[in-house]
C-alpha cells in the first residue's frame, strides 16, 4: 500500500473522503494498525496513562515520546505517524519547541509532531513548520491543561467559549498546521471548524462532521476498563485476553501446557548420553 503523506490526507480531505486514526504506541500492534489501512497513527502522549499508568499526561517526557515513537515507525509501511509534543516540551518559546520537534523527528523519523493549544501556540507552530517539520495542532479539551479545565469536560459550551474554539483553530492553521485535532467539542461547533479550515479536523468526541477520526486503541478494543461517550468498542479484546490469560494459568499448573508438541523433543540428545550426564552430576 502507498504511504500516506500530508499531500494524501489532503487530497482525502479535498474528496471528501474520511480520514482514519488511532493511536498506538508499541511495533507490534503498529504493525496490525497499518496492515488494517488505518491512514494516521497518533502516538499519544496519553501512553502516560494507557502504557505507563499516569493518571494524567503531565508527567510524560520528550524521552518517552521518542522510545515508543521509535517503535511504532518501525512497525508501520504506509500508516503515517504523529507524535505528541509532552508537556513543558514546546510552551516556553518557539526555540525550545523547534529544538525538541526536530529531536522527536529526527529520533523517532515519525512524519509530524502534534501539540496542543490555540492561538497562544501560534508562533511554536510558526517557528516548528518554518524549519519543514509538519504539524498537528490540538484544541477544545487539551488534556496537558486539564488542571486548568479542572478536569476533563467538554468544551465550547456557550457563545464565547464557541467563539474561542473556532479562533483557535483557525490561528492554529494560520500558523501552518496541515491537521487539527478537536477533542470533546460539540457537533456542530466541529462542523462550523471542519468547513472553515483548509487543515483536517480530526475528531475524538467532536461528531462524524470531522474529516477525520481518532480513537485511543486500548479504549475501542475494550482492553481499558474506561468508555468514554464518545467511544465505541469495537471489540472485548480485554476479555478475551483475560480468558485467555486464565486458561494458559489453568493448563500450565494442570500440567497439561507444554504438550510434547511444543516442545524440542527431536533436538534432544541420547538416553545412554544423558544417563551418563546423570551420574556425572550424582551429587545434585
Ligand atoms: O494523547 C492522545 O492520545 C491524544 C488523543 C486523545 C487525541 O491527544
Amino acid at each position: 500500500m502507498a504511504k500516506n503523506t500530508v499531500a494524501t490526507l489532503a487530497e482525502m480531505k479535498n474528496n471528501g473522503e474520511k480520514i482514519t486514526q488511532l493511536t498506538c504506541y508499541d511495533y507490534s500492534t503498529a504493525r496490525l494498525i497499518d496492515e488494517a489501512g488505518i491512514n494516521m497513527i497518533l502516538v499519544g502522549d496519553s501512553l502516560g496513562m494507557t502504557m505507563l499508568g499516569y493518571s494524567d499526561t503531565l508527567p510524560v517526557t520528550v524521552d518517552d515520546m521518542i522510545t515508543y515513537g521509535k517503535s511504532v515507525v518501525r512497525g508501520c509501511e504506509s500508516t503515517f505517524v504523529v507524535v505528541d509534543m509532552p508537556f513543558m516540551s514546546y510552551q516556553i518559546s518557539p526555540a525550545q519547541a523547534l529544538e525538541n520537534a526536530g529531536r522527536i523527528m529526527k529520533e523517532t523519523g515519525c512524519q509530524a509532531v502534534k501539540l496542543e493549544g490555540g492561538k497562544d501556540m501560534a508562533p511554536q507552530i510558526k517557528a516548528i513548520t518554518g524549519a519543514g517539520i509538519p504539524v498537528v495542532g490540538h484544541v477544545g479539551l487539551t488534556p496537558q491543561s486539564v488542571n486548568a479545565f479542572g478536569g476533563f469536560k467538554v468544551q465550547g459550551k456557550g457563545e464565547a467559549n464557541a467563539r474561542r474554539i473556532l479562533e483557535d483553530a483557525l490561528a492554529v492553521e494560520e500558523a501552518g498546521a496541515f491537521a487539527i485535532t478537536l477533542e470533546a467539542v460539540p457537533p456542530k461547533l466541529a462542523a462550523l471548524i471542519t468547513k472553515k479550515c483548509r487543515a483536517i479536523t480530526i475528531g475524538i468526541g467532536a461528531s462524524a462532521a470531522c474529516d477525520a477520526q481518532v480513537l485511543v486503541y486500548q479504549d475501542m478494543l475494550g482492553m481499558s476498563g474506561f468508555t468514554p461517550k464518545f467511544c465505541k468498542h469495537f471489540a472485548e479484546v480485554g476479555e478475551t485476553m483475560k480468558e485467555a490469560f486464565r486458561a494458559y494459568d489453568s493448563e500450565v499448573k494442570a500440567g497439561a501446557f507444554p504438550a510434547p508438541e511444543n516442545t524440542y523433543a527431536k533436538s534432544d540428545c541420547s538416553d545412554e548420553f544423558l544417563a551418563a550426564l546423570d551420574a556425572e552430576y550424582e551429587d545434585r
